[in-house]
């Protein structure tokens, strides 16, 4: 065989072995194979020497054809074999945008919040400043200091959570005032009038606690909105329509209040707050067990002994107080029969709000 004949046989292998080539690796296999140090067309090339002269030119442009051929095909499949694997790869890591996605659930702002937010709303529209009590309260500031002085008789119409101390004996402050969870959030009127500029036009809503067994209209935990107004010349007249201007917002225009007389200890003259009822308009049904009212908070003018509490002149400063229980409006507002159901969390009751 001659060799321009050994350069076609050459060609045509290193042809077929980059035409079967599957990966880049394989390739620059059947490549180094032909023209790497060690590879066959080197190696012809290389053997120039034992060619005749007169031949040379001839054998010199054969290979050099044989080169360019081979380095073409190798080029060409590269380029092929470089698209392929980018197209696989991509394949493998492709995100199937068809599959549903995983949901995650978030809550909603619960109905107990909602009635919050919309009576400071009411009462952030006529001038009131948002207060924040605490939770655990002496009995000073839940009690005391509410003109409800050690063994008032007031004190058991609340029954109490007393916080204990490590040795399991109830905790006091200063040993004289016991700690407990609040049952009710006047105290925030005394923390208000001991430490805020005077005149206050305040609400304060939160949590209360009491050792009742929860039924369909208790519940040992709820939320009251407390209100408290000091300043000259506040008379019940205001205390009246302050709180039938907060009905009229909450509940429609054409609700109607009206004020019983009741006893709480910081309040002077006091009374329950009622609502015309919603469901007969008035006239008398089972909801409001034949009255046509129902009952929505307590108010009254603020005890001049409070006051005294707290320093503040009886004889310059009147105010009014009144307290709410949060629980309580949303069953009016939304008919839910059963209290229980607002700390259920079931979210098919809660989403409807
Ligand atoms: N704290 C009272 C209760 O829990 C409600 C109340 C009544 C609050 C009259 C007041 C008020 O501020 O003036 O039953």
């Amino acid at each position: 065989m001659t060799i321009v004949e050994q350069l076609a046989v050459l060609q045509a292998q290193a042809l077929a072995a980059i035409e079967g080539a599957q990966t880049t690796a394989a390739l620059e296999e059947a490549r180094v194979a032909v023209l790497g140090k060690k590879g066959t067309l080197t190696a012809i090339l290389r053997d120039m020497k034992s060619v005749p002269p007169q031949e040379r030119p001839l054998v010199g442009k054969a290979s050099n054809d044989v080169r360019r051929v081979i380095e073409a095909a190798i080029e060409d499949k590269s380029a092929f074999l470089k698209a392929a694997e980018l197209e696989s790869r991509m394949a493998a890591s492709a995100l199937d945008i068809s599959l549903p996605g995983r949901s995650h659930p978030i809550g909603t702002r619960h109905l107990i919040n909602g009635i919050i937010d919309e009576i400071s709303d009411i009462f952030i529209g006529i001038g009131y400043r948002i207060v924040e009590g605490s939770e655990v309260e002496t009995d000073y500031y839940n009690f005391t200091a509410l003109n409800a002085p050690a063994d008032h008789p007031s004190r058991s119409m609340q029954d109490t959570f007393y916080v204990l101390d490590r040795s399991g004996d109830v905790a006091n402050v200063k040993g004289e005032s016991d700690v407990l969870l609040r049952t009710q959030t006047s105290g925030t009127q005394v923390h208000c009038m001991e430490s805020d500029p005077l005149p206050i036009y305040m609400i304060s809503p939160g949590r209360v606690y009491r050792r009742d067994p929860a039924d369909p209209s208790h519940l040992p935990q709820f939320h009251q909105v407390e209100g408290l107004v000091v300043d000259k010349g506040i008379t019940f007249g205001d205390l009246k329509g302050t709180l039938d201007y907060c009905v009229k917002q909450m509940f429609g225009p054409d609700r109607r209040t009206r004020f019983r007389t009741h006893f709480f200890p910081f309040t002077e003259p006091s009374a329950e707050a009622d609502v015309s009822c919603g469901i007969c308009g008035g006239k008398g049904c089972r909801f409001c067990k034949g009255t046509g009212w129902v009952e929505i908070l307590g108010c009254g003018m603020v005890d001049p002994n409070v006051f005294g509490y707290v320093d503040i002149d009886p004889e310059v400063y009147t105010g009014f107080a009144f307290g709410m229980g949060v629980e309580r409006i949303a069953c009016l507002k939304y008919n839910v029969p059963d209290l229980r159901m607002l700390l259920d969390g079931d979210m098919r009751f809660l989403r409807q709000f």
